[in-house]
């Protein structure tokens, strides 16, 4: 009997605590926006819904201490637009703390304390965007994400390691942006069944690109900017048939070899900041879709006059900061469309007299710090240039009149070069 008394009190008393424990907002300060004016007031409540105004539409900050987001504590509210919960200091979401939000478009949580997103969280919403950026996250459950619908979910800045193949179910996702996390590999699977577009890895810790992950019929653009990557197969991106973008700059690259690209869409490639040296003669063939190709900051020797030969929409290369000595013949012979030619920063010494033949127009070509010591008057020909930088060379002199030289050429740069006196006097007179 006694027992049964003192059960029956912890009991009650236990009910008294998780009551009083469920209020989820509790003297926070929500402000929205009513006739162009912002109104602030402190509530305490057990669901948001209670606490906002009754208007066709709101979009709704609450600023605070808001430890925990409690099963139904964001319900039920048919007008709630955005919901803004960053810096609160959240450190946690119950399964089923949103539901019933059919105006929903902005969920941001960013820059609170969450480390884990339990299965069931994001449930039956159709947003245009969650944030979850710097946060401290090191797990997402399986189901975290249900019967979902999202143009943009951000999970950047967390402490993601490991991404297994059940956190998305049902979902349909626009952009996923991974940004500095450490991941370095993704269930396959995980991510191909969502109609993702854009993936974006930038800041992980990807060794390589692996197909059984990277198969994602839809992307168009993925973004491994800043990862380990040392290594590209023949065959890696054989199922990301749609993709035109990918960043692979500042990697560990050493090599280009070929049949990584052919046959893709690829209209820009960003391979700058790594450390290749070798780069296969057909590496960037069948590219029939290539506009911008970025090589600069690594170690190339030789340019290859074959590498472009097949890349006829190639508008703008950058290969600046390089090793290479020589510009060979014809390097651009396929190309009508290049506007933008950057070499500079290598250690060029000679250009074949034929480099630029067959080009009608450049909108900038860009020789400036190399080793080149002589500038023969036919190498631009009849080739119309908008800028020509010349500048930090070892030119002491141009033979000939720099008028006809130049006469295509709307701007050009000399500075920084050993003029010979005789030659300075017509270098001031041309500018
Ligand atoms: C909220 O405000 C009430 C009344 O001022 C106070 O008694 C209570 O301790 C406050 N709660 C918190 C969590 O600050
Ligand atoms: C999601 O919302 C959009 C616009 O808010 C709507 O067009 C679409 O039909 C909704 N999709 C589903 C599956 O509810
Ligand atoms: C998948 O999710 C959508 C909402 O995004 C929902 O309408 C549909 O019923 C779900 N399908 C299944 C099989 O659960
Ligand atoms: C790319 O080229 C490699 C060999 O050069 C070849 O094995 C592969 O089938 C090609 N890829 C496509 C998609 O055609
Ligand atoms: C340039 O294009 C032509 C026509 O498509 C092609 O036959 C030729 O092989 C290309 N040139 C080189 C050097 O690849
Ligand atoms: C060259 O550029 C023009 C204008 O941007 C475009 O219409 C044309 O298709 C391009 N040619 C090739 C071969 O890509
Ligand atoms: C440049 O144009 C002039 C005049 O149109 C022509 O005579 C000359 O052959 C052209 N030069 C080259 C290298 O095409």
């Amino acid at each position: 009997m006694r027992s049964l008394v003192l059960n029956l009190l912890v009991c009650i008393l236990l009910v008294k605590v998780t009551t009083s424990e469920k209020i989820t907002f509790e003297n926070v300060t929500v402000q929205w926006s009513l006739n162009d004016e912002l109104v602030e007031s402190v509530a305490t409540s057990d669901n948001l819904k209670k606490i906002i105004p009754d208007k066709t539409q709101v979009s709704v900050e609450i600023f605070g201490h808001v430890p925990i987001l409690y099963e139904k504590s964001v319900f039920d509210a048919p007008n709630l637009k955005t919901l803004d919960l960053s810096s609160v200091g959240l450190e946690e979401i119950e399964p089923e703390a949103f539901g019933n939000l059919p105006l929903l478009e902005d969920l941001l949580l960013a820059s609170n304390g969450l480390t884990q997103i339990k299965t069931a969280t994001f449930t039956n919403l159709n947003v245009s965007q969650v944030v979850l950026s710097s946060n401290s996250i090191t797990l997402l459950e399986p189901g975290a994400f249900t019967n979902f619908k999202a143009e943009y979910v951000s999970l950047d800045s967390n402490k993601l390691t490991e991404f297994s193949s059940g956190v998305f179910e049902n979902v349909t996702l626009g952009t996923l942006s991974l940004n500095h996390n450490f991941l370095y590999t993704i269930a396959p699977g995980a991510l191909s069944a969502i109609g993702l577009t854009r993936l974006k890895l930038f800041g992980n810790n990807f060794e390589e690109i692996d197909p059984e992950i990277f198969d994602m019929q839809e992307l168009v653009s993925l973004d491994l900017y800043s990862n380990s990557i040392k290594l590209l197969r023949s065959g890696d991106l054989r199922d990301l048939p749609e993709l035109k973008e990918l960043w692979l700059s500042e990697n560990q690259l050493e090599e280009i070899p070929e049949g990584v690209f052919n046959n893709t869409k690829l209209t820009d490639l960003y391979l700058a900041n790594n450390q290749i040296a070798k780069i296969a003669g057909k590496a960037f063939e069948d590219m029939p879709e290539l506009i911008v190709l970025r090589l600069d900051f690594n170690k190339v020797t030789d340019w290859d006059n074959n590498w472009l030969s097949e890349a006829k929409s190639i508008s703008e290369i950058s290969i600046s900061y390089n090793l290479i000595t020589e510009i060979p013949d014809e390097v651009l012979k396929n190309n009508s469309n290049v506007t933008k030619i950057d070499v500079q920063g290598n250690k060029i010494r000679k250009i074949s007299t034929k480099a630029f033949y067959k080009l009608e127009h450049i909108d900038h070509l860009n020789l400036a710090y190399n080793e080149i010591g002589n500038w023969n008057p036919d190498l631009l020909g009849n080739v119309s240039i908008v800028s020509l930088d010349l500048s930090g060379n070892r030119l002491k002199c141009i033979k000939g009149d720099l008028e006809t030289i130049f006469r295509n050429v709307q701007i050009v740069y000399l500075d920084n070069n050993p003029w010979e006196e005789e030659c300075a006097k017509k270098i001031v007179e041309l500018q």
